[in-house]
């Protein structure tokens, strides 16, 4: 009886073994939750269609809201490698539109060329601050962010219901995490987030209770109405389209409050909608670049070539 049992075990064994080694290779072989690849070719200037990617991918990507980021920029000898850097970040993100406004009264050679070849699309505008705010102690890029805002509204003027959409304004020389851009495409109205290595300290941030900004955690002018930096909120493009007035001011407006000159314009402190696990984490910095050291550069042309740095 017992040698029985044992040859039946042998006999079924190889069977169980064969079926074993079936079901694991069909397990490896399942397709991988795939990365869609975005962005058309170099300088398309439109992401790729949906009928490129495989069918899983299709639907979540068409529902994403459009991040529109306007970056006003300036000529100066960091520009070209700080709008490498940006745009070594903006091609991470899926549904991107990027509206680069230079300060210039005409669209530079540079930054022409840069966004044929950057990858993904972009809105490249241009409009100079004139010569008298083009003096410290004066806000910066309000001329370019609002022109920025004029796109964006023409734009939607004629399309009835708008896309979902979040406008953000992303400086030239700060730094971004691709975090971030996931936490600010859920925004309904208008969303805050804390900001690293800005105001004097190494964060600045609204402070949070029950879901809520009661407050802003701020070593500078804690008088502010919204003490945030440009880089700490985003807006629903619903609320841009509703509220047409709204823009950056040059009359009275001072370094460090044209965020909260804007922001009052269209939502309240009550209204915001915390982000970054309720402004407990820093997914964007402040960053500043250096000035560069051109000493030693001369005066007259004295290579053999000619190169765009
Ligand atoms: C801080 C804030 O983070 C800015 O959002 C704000 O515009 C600025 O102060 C201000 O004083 O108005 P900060 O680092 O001091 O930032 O300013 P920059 O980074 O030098 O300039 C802000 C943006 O405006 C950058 O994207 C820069 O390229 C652009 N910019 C600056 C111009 O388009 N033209 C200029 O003449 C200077
Ligand atoms: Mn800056």
């Amino acid at each position: 009886m017992k040698s029985l049992l044992f040859s039946r075990f042998l006999l079924l064994l190889p069977w169980v073994l064969i079926v074993i080694i079936v079901l694991d290779i069909d397990s490896s072989r399942a397709p991988l939750p795939a990365r869609a690849p975005r962005g058309g070719g170099a300088g398309s200037g439109e992401p790729r269609s949906a009928a490129a990617r495989p069918p899983a991918q299709r639907r979540p990507e068409a529902a994403l809201p459009t991040i529109y980021a306007i970056t006003p920029t300036y000529s100066r000898p960091v520009q070209k490698a700080e709008l490498t850097r940006l745009a070594n970040t903006f091609r991470q993100v899926a549904r991107l539109h990027w509206i680069l406004v230079e300060d210039a009264a005409a669209r530079s050679e540079l930054v022409t060329r840069f966004v044929a070849a950057a990858g993904l699309p972009c809105t490249h505008l241009h409009v100079p601050t004139p010569r008298r705010y083009k003096r410290p102690g004066l806000p910066r890029a309000t001329e370019q962010r609002n022109a920025g805002l004029a796109w964006l509204r023409q734009r939607h003027q004629h399309l009835p219901p708008p896309q979902p959409g979040v406008l953000f304004f992303a400086d030239d020389d700060n730094t971004y995490s691709l975090e971030l851009f996931q936490e600010m495409r859920t925004t309904r109205k208008v969303s805050v987030w804390p900001v690293g290595l800005v105001g004097g300290r190494r964060y600045e941030r609204p402070v949070v209770e029950n879901g809520k900004v009661v407050g802003w955690y701020t070593g500078w002018r804690a008088d502010r109405p919204f003490a945030i930096d440009m880089a700490g909120f985003a807006v629903s493009l619903q609320v841009i389209l509703s509220h047409p007035k709204a823009v950056f001011k040059r009359r009275g407006s001072q370094p460090g409050m044209q965020e909260s000159d804007f922001l009052k314009q269209i939502t309240t402190v009550e209204e915001l909608e915390p982000k970054a696990n309720n402004c407990t984490k820093v997914l964007v910095w402040h960053t500043r670049t250096e000035k560069v050291n051109l000493a030693n550069e001369p005066k007259y042309h004295l290579d053999t070539v000619t190169i765009e740095v």
